[in-house]
C-alpha cells in the first residue's frame, strides 16, 4: 500500500520528506512525489520511475531546497490508475491551493468524480484520491477553514483513508485524518509530523500518537490538536515505540512473513472494497468484458504457477457451483506446451501475484493467439500481464516482501470468488439473494481471519510437538484439497521438510503404502460436503501408525478419536472456508521453520518472482 509522510515547522522539510520516503521504500512502490506549501504557491514534483523514484525525486527537487518548512510526500503502490506521473501523489485541486497525499481506497470515487466534473471541476488523474482535493476545494470556496473542509469531505466519502492535506491559505497547517488505514502523528518542540508508518519519522520523533478512525489532527510547528469527527476534543494515547527502524519496517513483527500473515484480514477486505454496488451488483471496474462477452462463455481456463495455481484450484469449485460453467485449471508451464482447445468463447484467467511470472505470461499470450478472451488477477498494477490482458482484476493485498506467498494468495481466492459471483449474476445462475449471502460471507472473513490469526500460539504448540518429524502429508477433499496443496507447498518452501498434498480419497490408490509410524498427516476436515469421507481417510492413516493433525471447525467433535493434535478454526461457508483454513497451515509451516532456525523471508533457492523458464 502507499506510504505517506508530512512535516511542518522544519527548515529542512524537504530533506525530512525525502528521508522518510526512503524509509518507506522497502514496502515496494511504483512512483513518488512531494509538495511544499507557502502562502504564494504549492510546489509539487512527482516521479514515476519504479523503485528508483525516490532517488530521482531527490535530484529533481534540489531547486526546491529551503523553499518551505511545510510539506507532504508519498510513495505510491497503484490501485486505481496506472503507475504514471500524473497519477502519483500529491494531488491538487483545480486552483492549485490544496495539496494532499492519501493511502487507502475511496470506494465511491466514481460517483463523486462524475458529480465534480458535472460541476465544472477538472480531474487531472485516474486515481480515486483526487476527488478528495476537489471536495476540499469546494469546502474552502464555501468559506470553511481547511479543517472544516476536510471534515465535510470525509463525511461524504466511503472507504479507507489516511491523508495529509495542506493549503496556501494557512501554510503552516497540515490536517491529517484516517479511517481504517493507519496514520500516526507526532510533535517536537518546533515541528509536527504525520506518517502512515512509524519508520518514516522514527529518527525525528518518538513522541507519537496513533489516530483513531475519523479523528482529525491539526499539525502546526510544535503542536498537534486532535478532535473527533464532530470537532470535539479527542482522547489520544501516546505510542510507546521501542523499535529501531528495521523492527518498525516489519511493524514490530520478527519477520515480514508474520507481518504479511497479520495483514491478511485487511488484504481480503480491501480486495472486496467498492466491488458491490448499492444495488447488490458485483462490479469489477477494469474487467473490460461486456455482459454479452461473459454470457457467451462456454468455459473458463485458469493458468498459474505455485500458490497462485492453488488459488485457481479453489476458484474452480466456486465457478462451477455458482456460475455453472466448466473450469479447467492448468499449471502455466504445462498449458503453453499442450495444444489447448480455445476460441473466443473461452475465458482464460491468469493468476499471478507479481504479474511477471514468465510461464503464466507466456500461457496468456498463447491463449490470446488462439482467440480466447484473457484476464489476469494480479497484485501489481500495470504488471506485464495486466498490460497485455483484455481485462484485469486487481487484488489489493499491498506489496508482499516475504518470498513465500501468504496474503496475496488469500486475496487471489477472494478476487476469483468475486469474479465467479459476477459471472453468476451475468449468467443468471444465482438469485440476487444467493449472491448477497456469498458476498456477505466473504466480507465476514475479515473477522474470521483475525480470530484465526489470534490462535497462532495453539499452532506453535502443535509445531513444537512435531519438531522431529521429517515427512508430512497434507490431505483435503473438495475445496480442502487445494488448501492441503498450499499447506504442503508452504512447509516445503520455508522449512525444507518433505511434504506432499493429496486429495484424501486418492490415498488408497498408492500413497497409503508409504504411511508408517513417524509420518505426519495434516488433514483439513473443516465442514464441506465430504467431511465424513475425509474422516474415514484419516482413520485409514491413523491405523497405519501416522501422527494425525486434524484441522477442524470450532465445536466439531466428530474427529475427536483419531487426532493426535487438533487445530481449531472458526466456521465459515464451505466455498469461503479455504481462505481461512490456509492460515493455520501457513502458521504450522512458519513455526516449524522458525523452530529449525531458518530465515522464513528468504528461503534458499527461491526467488519472489520467477522470470525465467
Ligand atoms: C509460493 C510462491 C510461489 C508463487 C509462484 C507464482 O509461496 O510464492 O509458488 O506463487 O512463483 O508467482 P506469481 O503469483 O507471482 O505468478
Amino acid at each position: 500500500m502507499c506510504g505517506i509522510i508530512g512535516v511542518t515547522g522544519a527548515a529542512d522539510a524537504l530533506d525530512i520528506l525525502l528521508d522518510g520516503l526512503e524509509r518507506l521504500e522497502y514496502r515496494g512502490y511504483d512512483s513518488a512525489g512531494v509538495a511544499l506549501v507557502s502562502a504564494e504557491a504549492i510546489d509539487r514534483v512527482r516521479i514515476a520511475d519504479g523503485t528508483h523514484s525516490v532517488a530521482t525525486l531527490r535530484t529533481a527537487t534540489e531547486p526546491l531546497a529551503g523553499r518551505s518548512s511545510t510539506g507532504v510526500g508519498h510513495t505510491r503502490w497503484a490501485t486505481h490508475g496506472h503507475p504514471t506521473e500524473h497519477n502519483a501523489h500529491p494531488h491538487l485541486d483545480c486552483s492549485g491551493r490544496v495539496a494532499l497525499v492519501h493511502n487507502g481506497i475511496i470506494e465511491n470515487h466514481l460517483e463523486l468524480a462524475m458529480r465534480l466534473s458535472a460541476d465544472g471541476h477538472t480531474l487531472a488523474s485516474d486515481t480515486d484520491t483526487e476527488v478528495l482535493a476537489h471536495l476540499i476545494e469546494e469546502g474552502l470556496a464555501r468559506g470553511e477553514d481547511l479543517t472544516t473542509a476536510v471534515r465535510s469531505t470525509l463525511a461524504v466519502v466511503r472507504g479507507a483513508f489516511a491523508l495529509g492535506v495542506m493549503t496556501t491559505d494557512d501554510p503552516e497547517l497540515i490536517v491529517a485524518s484516517r479511517r481504517i488505514s493507519p496514520l500516526i502523528v507526532g510533535v517536537t518542540d518546533t515541528a509536527g509530523y504525520l506518517a502512515s508508518d512509524i519508520p518514516a519519522v522514527l529518527d525525528r520523533t518518538r513522541n507519537l500518537i496513533a489516530l483513531e478512525d475519523d479523528q482529525v489532527a491539526e499539525l502546526r510547528p510544535g503542536s498537534v490538536v486532535v478532535t473527533d469527527a464532530a470537532g470535539a476534543p479527542a482522547t489520544t494515547t501516546p505510542l510507546n515505540v521501542e523499535w529501531d527502524v528495521e523492527a518498525a519496517q516489519k511493524g514490530g513483527f520478527p519477520d515480514f512473513m508474520s507481518k504479511e500473515m497479520a495483514d491478511q484480514p485487511a488484504a481480503v477486505l480491501d480486495t472486496l472494497r467498492g466491488r458491490r454496488g448499492p444495488d447488490g451488483v458485483i462490479a469489477i471496474d477494469q474487467l473490460d468484458l461486456s455482459h454479452d462477452d461473459l454470457a457467451r462463455l462456454t468455459k473458463v481456463v485458469v493458468v498459474a504457477c505455485g500458490s497462485s495455481f492453488h488459488a485457481g484450484l479453489v476458484a474452480k469449485y466456486a465457478f462451477e457451483r455458482w456460475a455453472r460453467i466448466p473450469v479447467e485449471v492448468d499449471i502455466a508451464s504445462e498449458f503453453r506446451y499442450r495444444d489447448p482447445v480455445l476460441d473466443a468463447t473461452a475465458l482464460v484467467v491468469g493468476v499471478s501475484q507479481s504479474g511477471e511470472t514468465v510461464d503464466t505470461l507466456q500461457a496468456m499470450r498463447h491463449a490470446r493467439e488462439d482467440g480466447a478472451r484473457v484476464v489476469v488477477v494480479s497484485n501489481v498494477v500495470d504488471s506485464s500481464m495486466a498490460r497485455e490482458a483484455d481485462g484485469v482484476l486487481y487484488t489489493r493485498a499491498g506489496p508482499e516482501i516475504g518470498v513465500a506467498a501468504t496474503k496475496t494468495v488469500l486475496a487471489q481466492i477472494t478476487a476469483l470468488e468475486l469474479l465467479a459471483l459476477h459471472l453468476a449474476q451475468v449468467r443468471g445462475t444465482m438469485t440476487h439473494e444467493q449472491v448477497a449471502v456469498e458476498f456477505d460471507e466473504l466480507l465476514r472473513l475479515e473477522g474470521v481471519l483475525a480470530e484465526t490469526l489470534a490462535r497462532s500460539d495453539d499452532v506453535a504448540a502443535v509445531a513444537s510437538g512435531l519438531s522431529h518429524a521429517t515427512d508430512f502429508f497434507f490431505l483435503g477433499r473438495h475445496a480442502g484439497y487445494p488448501t492441503a496443496l498450499e499447506g504442503a507447498l508452504k512447509l516445503k518452501e520455508i522449512s525444507y521438510l518433505h511434504a506432499e498434498g493429496y486429495p484424501g480419497g486418492e490415498l488408497k490408490h498408492g500413497p497409503l503404502a508409504v504411511i508408517e509410524p513417524g509420518c505426519v498427516v495434516v488433514a483439513v476436515a473443516t465442514g464441506g460436503p465430504l467431511k465424513e469421507k475425509m474422516l474415514s481417510n484419516v482413520a485409514e492413516v491413523k491405523s497405519r501408525g501416522a501422527t494425525v493433525v486434524l484441522v477442524v471447525e470450532d465445536g466439531d467433535e466428530d474427529g475427536a478419536g483419531v487426532a493426535d493434535y487438533t487445530i481449531r478454526v472458526p466456521a465459515a461457508r464451505d466455498m469461503q472456508s479455504p481462505i481461512k483454513d490456509i492460515v493455520p497451515l501457513q502458521q504450522l509451516a512458519y513455526h516449524l521453520a522458525v523452530g529449525r532456525g531458518l530465515d522464513v523471508d528468504r528461503p534458499r533457492n527461491l526467488a519472489k518472482t520467477v522470470t525465467v523458464e
